[in-house]
C-alpha cells in the first residue's frame, strides 16, 4: 500500500490530465447508456404511433450521441495515454538521475542488463497500467454496474436471465489468464536469452572468427531458437484451446437473450424495444468482462515492477556530499595520502594498505607496480570514486571529503585506463566536461593531446561522429581524444591511468613535450609502464599488493636494488640492444 502512495506522488503533478480523463470517462459511461434507450423508444413508441418526424428526431439524437461518444473516447484515450507517458518520463528521469549519482560499486554488483530492464521494461509495464489499465479497470467496473442497474430498472427478471452467463465468462477469462501468464513469462525469458546470444555473437564476431567457432555459435543460436519456438507453440496451443470457448460464451449471452426474450416478446410480457435495448446493453457488458483477465494481469505486472523501481531509488549513494561540505577553492595542487587503507565492499583483501605519500603542487608523480597491485584503485580515490576506510586524502592540506563532489571533480582531469567515448562527434566528446567550450579551445586541447593531426585528416574533422554509428578509432586515437577531453577541463590535478599505453613512443614523446608546458604549476599523477614516461617524473612510488614498497626520485630509486631498478635495467638493456623496436617495451 505504501507503494501505491508513492506512485500516487507521480500522478499528482498531472492532476489536470486525471480530471480530463475522469470527465471523459463519466461522459462515456452516461452516453453509452443512451443508444439502446433511443432504439427502444423508436421501436416501442415512435414507430407504432407512426410519428415519422419524431423518428427523425430520435435518429438525429442517436447520431449525435454516437458522435459525442467518439469525442469522449478520443479525450479519454488521449489523456490517459498522455498521463501514462508523462509519469513514465518522470519516473525514468528520476531513476536515471539517481543512477548517475550512484556510487561506482553499485554498478559492479548490479548487472547492467538488470538495471536496463528495470529502467525500460519495468517502467513500461507500470506506464501501461497507470496509463490505461487502471482507468479501464475503474471505468469497466462502473460500466458494468451502471449498465446492470439500468437493465434491472427496465425489467429485473429479464436481466437475471440475460446476465446469467457472465459470471461463468468472467471465471473462464480469469482462469485462462492464470494459465497463459507463466507461459508469457517464459516467452519473454526465451526471447531475452535469444537476444543475448545474438548480441554476443554480433559484438564478439572477431573472437568467434579468430577461433573458428562459427558452427558452434550457429548451433548455440539454433538451440535457443528452438526453445523460443517451443514455448511459443505452447502459448498458441493454450490460446487456441480457450479463445473459441470464450467466443462461444460471449455469444451464448446473446443466444439466451434472444431465446428467452423472444418468448417474452411473443407472449407480450416485454416490448420489442426492450429486447433490442437489452441486446445493446449485453454488448456493453461483454467487453469489460473479456478484458478483466488482461487488466488484472496488467495490474499484477505493475505491482511486481514497482518495488523493483523504488528499490533503485531507495539505494542511497554511498558517496554523497557531507552536510557541512563546501565548494572547493581553486587548488594549488599539493596532494597527500595519509595512511590510506581501502577495501572493496565485496572484496576479501585490502587493495591498498596504509599508503602514504605527498606530491607538491606542480610536480609529476609516477605510480608503477605489477598488474593488480592497486594503481587504478589508488588514483580512483582522488576524485572520490571510492572513499578509503582508513586514513585520508588531502589536497592543499584539506581532507577532500569536506568539499562537494562537483567542485572537487571539476578540478581533476582524469583519463581512465579503459577509455570510453560517447556516440557523438569528436568535438562533443572532447567538450564533454565543458559543453560551453569554443572550437578554438577544443582544438588547442586536441593539439596538446596530439590528436589534432589525425582529427584534421578525417573527412568531417571535429564534426566527425564516433562511437556506435560513427567511424571507428584506433586504441591510440581514442586515448588521445580522451586526453584532450581531460585537458580541456584545465584541471589543477591531472590523473592519467596508462593514458598513453596505446600510442607509439614517438607520439608519446610529443604528448609529454606538450604536457610539460601545460602542466606547469599543476599536479600530475601518472600511471605508466614505459620508462621514458617515468623518468620524467619528479617522484615515483612503487606499489606491490597495495603497499608502497619503494618511493623517491627516479634517480634515487635506480640506486636501490628493487622493482624500479629491475624495470630500468630491462628497458634500458633493450634500448641498447634493439634501439629500433622501442614501441612495445613495457614492464607490467
Ligand atoms: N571494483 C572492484 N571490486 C573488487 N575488487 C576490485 C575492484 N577493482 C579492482 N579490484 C581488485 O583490486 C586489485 C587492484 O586492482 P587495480 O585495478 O587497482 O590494479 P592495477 O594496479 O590498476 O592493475 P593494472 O596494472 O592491471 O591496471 C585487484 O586485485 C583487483 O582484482
Ligand atoms: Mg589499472
Amino acid at each position: 500500500m505504501k507503494v501505491f502512495k508513492r506512485l500516487f506522488l507521480y500522478v499528482i503533478p498531472h492532476c489536470r490530465l486525471v480530471i480530463t480523463t475522469f470527465i471523459s470517462m463519466l461522459s462515456i459511461l452516461v452516453l453509452g447508456l443512451l443508444p439502446p434507450l433511443i432504439l427502444r423508444t423508436v421501436v416501442d413508441i415512435a414507430l407504432p404511433s407512426g410519428a415519422l418526424d419524431s423518428v427523425a428526431w430520435l435518429v438525429a439524437s442517436y447520431i449525435l450521441v454516437n458522435l459525442l461518444l467518439g469525442v469522449s473516447n478520443y479525450g479519454q484515450w488521449y489523456s490517459f495515454e498522455l498521463l501514462g507517458q508523462r509519469m513514465a518520463r518522470d519516473l525514468q528521469l528520476d531513476l536515471h538521475n539517481h543512477l548517475q549519482r550512484m556510487h561506482l560499486e553499485y554498478f559492479r554488483k548490479q548487472k547492467t542488463g538488470d538495471i536496463m530492464s528495470r529502467v525500460t521494461e519495468d517502467v513500461s509495464s507500470l506506464n501501461e497500467f497507470m496509463g490505461w489499465g487502471a482507468i479501464l479497470l475503474v471505468s469497466n467496473a462502473l460500466t458494468v454496474l451502471v449498465t446492470i442497474g439500468v437493465m434491472l430498472w427496465l425489467n429485473w427478471q429479464f436481466t437475471v436471465a440475460a446476465v446469467a452467463v457472465f459470471p461463468l465468462l468472467g471465471f473462464v477469462v480469469v482462469r485462462f489468464d492464470k494459465r497463459i501468464r507463466p507461459i508469457w513469462t517464459r516467452v519473454r525469458e526465451e526471447m531475452s536469452k535469444l537476444t543475448t546470444v545474438l548480441q554476443e555473437n554480433v559484438s564478439g564476431v572477431r573472437t568467434v572468427k579468430a577461433f573458428a567457432r562459427e558452427s558452434y555459435e550457429v548451433g548455440k543460436f539454433g538451440a535457443r531458437n528452438k526453445g523460443f519456438l517451443g514455448v511459443n507453440l505452447e502459448r498458441i496451443k493454450v490460446e487456441s484451446n480457450t479463445q473459441p470457448f470464450i467466443e462461444f460464451l460471449s455469444s451464448l449471452a446473446i443466444i439466451s437473450l434472444l431465446w428467452y426474450g423472444g418468448g417474452q416478446v411473443a407472449s407480450d410480457r416485454i416490448s420489442l424495444g426492450t429486447l433490442i435495448a437489452f441486446q445493446g446493453y449485453i454488448f456493453n457488458l461483454v467487453w469489460p468482462t473479456r478484458m478483466l483477465g488482461m487488466l488484472l494481469n496488467l495490474m499484477e505486472q505493475a505491482l511486481a515492477a514497482t518495488p523493483r523501481l523504488f528499490e533503485i531509488l531507495d539505494t542511497p549513494s554511498a558517496i554523497i556530499d557531507a552536510p557541512s561540505s563546501t565548494t572547493a577553492p581553486e587548488f594549488a595542487g599539493t596532494l597527500e595520502f595519509k595512511d590510506v587503507t581501502f577495501q572493496f565492499s565485496d572484496g576479501d583483501n585490502e587493495v591498498l594498505k596504509a599508503v602514504s605519500f605527498t606530491v607538491e603542487a606542480g610536480q609529476v608523480l609516477a605510480i608503477i607496480g605489477g598488474t593488480g597491485s592497486g594503481k587504478s584503485t589508488l588514483v580512483g580515490l582522488i576524485p572520490r570514486f571510492f572513499d578509503p576506510q582508513q586514513g585520508e586524502v588531502l589536497i592543499d592540506g584539506v581532507n577532500i571529503r569536506s568539499y562537494t563532489l562537483e567542485s572537487l571533480r571539476r578540478q581533476i582531469g582524469i583519463v581512465l585506463q579503459d577509455t570510453v567515448l560517447f556516440s557523438a562527434t569528436i568535438a562533443e566528446n572532447i567538450a564533454y566536461g565543458r559543453p560551453d567550450a569554443t572550437r578554438g579551445e577544443i582544438e588547442r586541447a586536441a593539439r596538446l593531446a596530439q590528436a589534432h593531426e589525425f582529427v584534421a585528416q578525417l573527412p568531417r574533422g571535429y564534426d566527425t561522429p564516433i562511437g556506435e554509428r560513427g567511424v571507428g578509432l584506433s586504441g591510440g586515437q581514442k586515448q588521445r581524444v580522451a586526453l584532450a577531453r581531460a585537458l580541456l577541463m584545465n584541471p589543477r590535478i591531472l590523473v592519467l591511468d596508462e593514458a598513453t599505453a596505446s600510442v607509439d613512443t614517438h607520439t608519446e614523446y610529443l604528448i609529454q613535450e606538450g604536457l610539460s608546458d601545460v602542466m606547469q604549476g599543476r599536479t600530475s599523477v601518472i600511471i605508466a609502464k614505459r620508462l621514458s614516461t617515468i623518468e620524467q617524473a619528479d617522484y615515483v612510488i612503487v606499489l606491490e599488493h597495495g603497499e608502497v614498497v619503494e618511493q623517491g626520485k627516479p634517480r634515487e630509486l635506480v640506486e636501490q636494488h628493487g622493482y624500479f631498478r629491475k624495470m630500468y635495467l630491462s628497458q634500458h638493456h633493450n634500448d641498447e640492444t634493439a634501439p629500433a623496436a622501442t614501441d612495445s617495451r613495457e614492464v607490467g
